[in-house]
């Protein structure tokens, strides 16, 4: 059993004060009231059938630059993991509040977006003018078309967009405020991609950022550019090109608002976030180092060249958890399964996995929950 020590976390009332600061000086977005008015619907249905519901945060946020967006800083992420996840907990009887990217993958649609594929050409001329499914593509397409439609037609699947990290975090915190009636049936499962630094809007340009001076002359409130401010530059001392015709980012941390969704925002709800890096050395100590901080229910750790293969469990009171999809049967991968550290991505096959490691990753996190539920009854009755 590894030990659960808490390492230094902001005081709550830091917490508090950076949220009220962060929230009053982002706008929240302009369907914000749209969205938790359909939320609110969707979690009251769900928790007066008594059945469990999980937010699943997908994608990736943006940093604009601009307040009338141009220009802005995005990150890699499709959605897989989240789309993917979505459809497995529907499978396994959650309703499902899926909080994603605005164009990123969507559950049941992903097996025919953003494929390498064109979704036509899954698609031929039928009798009649009608389109058809082409013959080798039917089967399957048929499957995922009931499995969504029954989603959809039983309103267990809720789909909400966002785009910027402000967006997702007013988003973020409405959602989770509402799944307080759901108690310990509310689970989030937080595998968005979210930006760790954006601009504030007191140094957000209002319009495009220009790459030119041609628009000076309109501005009256412009200054010549001095010769000192043509040459000099804090961050390189021999630019190539003069400061003034340069771009300089200069990104502000996103507070850390983990501590606020615990503490504030769920408190009795699971919460299950993600950790991704680059390298594998740091992996299970970024993780456990997250769930000591924050005091949450579990990490998933994984690290970006081998997220479809492999994932580890960082819970608390628990060794670390290694989920791993099989590679092709051989002996010496029975061995890799069992590797207490993270497999080597050159030894792993150049194409995609057989197996959908989220059909190992919610079962086994349904399982954690069922737990979670049945101790906070427990300790319900014993209060
Ligand atoms: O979409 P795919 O291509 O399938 O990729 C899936 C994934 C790799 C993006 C996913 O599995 C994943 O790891 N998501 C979390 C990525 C992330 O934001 O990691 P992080 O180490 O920056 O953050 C860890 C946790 O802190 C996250 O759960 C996040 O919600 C939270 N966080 C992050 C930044 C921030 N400013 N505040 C936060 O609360």
């Amino acid at each position: 059993m590894l030990p659960h020590t808490p390492s230094e976390s902001p005081p709550s009332n830091l917490a508090a004060l950076a949220e009220d600061h962060y929230f009053s000086a982002n706008p929240p977005p302009k369907d914000l009231q749209k969205h938790v008015a359909l939320a609110e619907d969707f979690i009251d249905f769900h928790s007066k059938a008594g059945r469990r519901l999980v937010l699943v945060t997908s994608g990736g946020t943006t940093v604009p630059l601009e307040k009338q967006t141009v220009r802005f800083i995005d990150n890699f992420s499709a959605g897989t993991r989240g789309a993917t996840s979505a459809e497995y907990f529907l499978e396994a009887g959650y309703a499902v509040l899926f909080l994603h990217r605005q164009f990123s993958l969507l559950p049941y649609s992903r097996h025919y977006s953003h494929a390498t594929d064109c979704f036509l050409d899954f698609l031929r001329e039928g009798p009649n003018g009608s389109v058809v499914a082409r013959d080798e593509d039917a089967s399957k397409m048929l499957n995922v078309l009931r499995k969504y439609r029954e989603a959809r037609d039983k309103n267990m699947l809720l789909v909400l967009p966002f785009v910027s990290i402000s967006d997702y975090l007013h988003e973020l915190r409405s959602i989770a405020q509402l799944m307080k009636p759901l108690g310990p049936k509310g689970l989030l499962y937080l595998a968005a991609a979210v930006s760790d630094f954006f601009v504030p809007p007191d140094r957000m340009s209002e319009h495009k950022i220009q790459s030119t001076d041609a628009a000076d002359a309109f501005n009256k409130k412009s200054k010549p550019v001095s010769e000192e401010e043509e040459t000099f530059d804090n961050f390189d001392s021999s630019p190539s090109v003069p400061r003034s015709k340069r771009l300089v980012v200069d990104l502000d941390p996103v507070p850390k608002f983990l501590k606020n969704l615990v503490e504030g925002w769920s408190p009795e709800g699971m919460i299950v976030s993600f950790k991704l890096e680059t390298d594998p050395k740091i992996l299970v100590h970024k993780a456990r180092y997250s769930l000591d901080r924050y005091q949450h229910h579990l990490v998933i750790g994984n690290l970006l060249s081998t997220r479809k293969w492999e994932v580890v469990f960082v819970g608390p009171g628990n060794p670390d958890k290694w989920i791993r999809v099989p590679q092709s049967g051989r002996i010496q991968d029975i061995k890799e399964a069992e590797k207490d550290e993270p497999l080597d991505p050159k030894s792993l096959p150049e194409q995609e996995p057989e197996v959908e490691i989220e059909s190992l990753i919610i079962p086994a996190v349904a399982e954690l929950h069922t737990k979670y539920i049945k101790n906070s009854e427990e300790k319900k009755l014993g209060a």
